[in-house]
């Protein structure tokens, strides 16, 4: 199958990843379904998609005519099995290596054996998803940043299974989904998780010290390097129960001590302080 023959996709997930990433599959004219285990989760994630569509419309980026035919590409579903009809799927879970594994086998099961079956993961091995299934050289990451419908990349990441088919199938919908591709080895954090990941953690760590201020910690990094978001709201966008897992891996696969994830972090996720989805991390979001 080529990218520009893909018709239906289905995504694992449906939340802040998961319901963008169904969202630029529908804004191309692609039928998704999107998958969560309960129907209040479905819910939530169909609101999220409603809320991103609503704030293009405001913006002057999408007719509401054009919202309308998004939000009717998008079903939901509860059960696998509603994946059997999908040419590509896309799995957008939470970053947790058991239960992608799981889903993987579940997908595995149920889609077609030429179905290429993709990952959002920027942590967890490609490789050990691929082996979980019959089809390891048809499985490959693709990365998507936060939030999708606005962010221009993808990281594509093939494992030591993948094959160059794959990769060249990937790059392809990537481009049909209006995205720039680079090519990352399937190693913890890809290159903007490695970047960014050790940058968060550095700027919570100088909060942390009293060093300055959220505010003249983020209006540094806004106003002295042009860029849209401060380390301490970036992070409260990701989520710090994400940043969190993703500062674990990277310091797991790479020893680096500078990789570890500081206190400051892991108290917040205690806490229940996850960022902006939660209502508040280090800035209230209520
Ligand atoms: N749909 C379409 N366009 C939208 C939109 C939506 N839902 N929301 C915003 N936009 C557009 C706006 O119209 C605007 O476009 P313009 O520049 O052409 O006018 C642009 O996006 C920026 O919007 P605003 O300046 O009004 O700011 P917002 O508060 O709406 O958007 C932001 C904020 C887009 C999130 C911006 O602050 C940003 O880019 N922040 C950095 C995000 C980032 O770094 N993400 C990567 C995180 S790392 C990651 O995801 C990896 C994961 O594995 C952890």
């Amino acid at each position: 199958m080529e990218p520009q023959d893909v018709r239906h996709v289905g995504v694992v997930g449906c939340g802040l990843m998961g319901s963008g990433i169904a969202e630029v599959a529908a804004r191309v004219g692609i039928d998704v379904t999107v998958m969560e285990p309960t129907e209040d989760l479905l819910a939530a994630g169909r609101g999220r998609i409603e809320a991103s569509t609503a704030k293009a419309v405001d913006r002057g980026k999408l007719s509401a005519a054009d919202r309308d035919a998004i939000l009717s590409r998008v079903r939901g579903t509860t059960d696998a099995a509603a994946f059997a009809g999908a040419d590509l799927v896309i799995e957008a879970a939470t970053e947790d290596e058991q239960g992608k594994l799981a889903i993987f086998r579940a997908v595995d099961e149920v889609t077609r054996p030429d179905v290429i079956l993709c990952s959002n993961t920027s942590s967890i091995p490609i490789a050990s998803l691929g082996a979980a299934t019959s089809r390891p050289d048809k499985v490959i990451g693709l990365h998507f940043f936060n939030p999708p419908p606005v962010m221009g990349l993808i990281e594509v990441t093939p494992s030591l299974l993948t094959s160059e088919a794959t990769v060249a199938f990937a790059r392809g919908f990537g481009e049909r989904l209006g995205k720039t591709t680079v090519l990352a080895k399937d190693h913890a954090g890809f290159i903007v998780n490695r970047l960014v990941i050790p940058y968060l953690c550095d700027a919570i760590r100088l909060y942390d010290e009293g060093f300055a201020t959220r505010e003249d910690i983020d209006a540094s990094v806004t106003l002295g390097l042009n860029h849209p978001m401060g380390p301490l709201r970036l992070a409260d966008l990701v989520g710090l129960d994400t940043v969190l897992q993703i500062a674990e891996v990277l310091h797991k696969e790479f020893r680096n001590p500078a990789f570890a994830p500081p206190p400051r972090l892991l108290r917040m996720v205690a806490a229940g302080r996850l960022g902006r989805e939660s209502g508040q991390g280090f800035y209230d979001y209520a």
